[in-house]
């Protein structure tokens, strides 16, 4: 049985993220769903949220689960037994992001990065700029799955800038 990682900051969990997953899972027979609760950038939304947001999200996806991330990805992966880190690319920026990571990860523990390219439909979409659309009163609704919508709006409200 092969398991990948599908990690990230998931702040707010998008349609774009959830593609990416659902690509992964038709790669490896697991995928886990990684994420961070130290990311380098201060989140929106607590990652116990971003957590209990994932699983409702893939509740109905047969063989992909949800964890937090504690410390180093790498680490994650060697504990879950993962062969492998998926990633998804929207344009050449998100490469030049991703390809640090991807080299120190495989020199902090081996393990390759898989990247896949996500639906061009929904090559918008970013977490920063759904905050950004909702912080200013617009629809997020069709960019988020079902529940991440009231979630980001509910913590703008409570006066977190994200
Ligand atoms: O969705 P993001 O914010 O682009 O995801 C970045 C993430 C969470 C994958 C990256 O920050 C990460 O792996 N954080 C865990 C800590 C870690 O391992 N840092 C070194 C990565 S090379």
């Amino acid at each position: 049985m092969t398991t990948a990682v599908c990690p990230g900051s998931f702040d707010p969990l998008t349609l774009g993220h959830v593609d990416v997953v659902r690509r992964a899972r038709s790669m490896f027979d697991e995928v886990v769903v990684g994420v961070a609760r130290n990311s380098s950038k201060a989140s929106l939304l607590p990652v116990e949220e971003r957590v209990a947001l994932a699983r409702a999200a893939f509740a109905d996806v047969d063989g992909v689960r949800v964890e937090a991330v504690d410390g180093l990805l790498a680490d994650f992966v060697r504990t879950v037994g993962a062969v492998a880190v998926v990633k998804g690319l929207r344009g050449g920026a998100d490469f030049d992001a991703e390809l640090p990571m991807a080299l120190m990860n495989r020199h902090l523990s081996g393990v390759e990065t898989v990247f896949v390219v996500g639906d061009q439909a929904l090559a918008h979409i970013a977490s920063s700029l759904v905050k950004d659309v909702a912080r200013y009163g617009g629809p997020i609704d069709d960019l988020v799955p079902a529940g991440v919508a009231e979630a980001v709006r509910a913590a703008l409200r409570g006066g977190d800038a994200g």
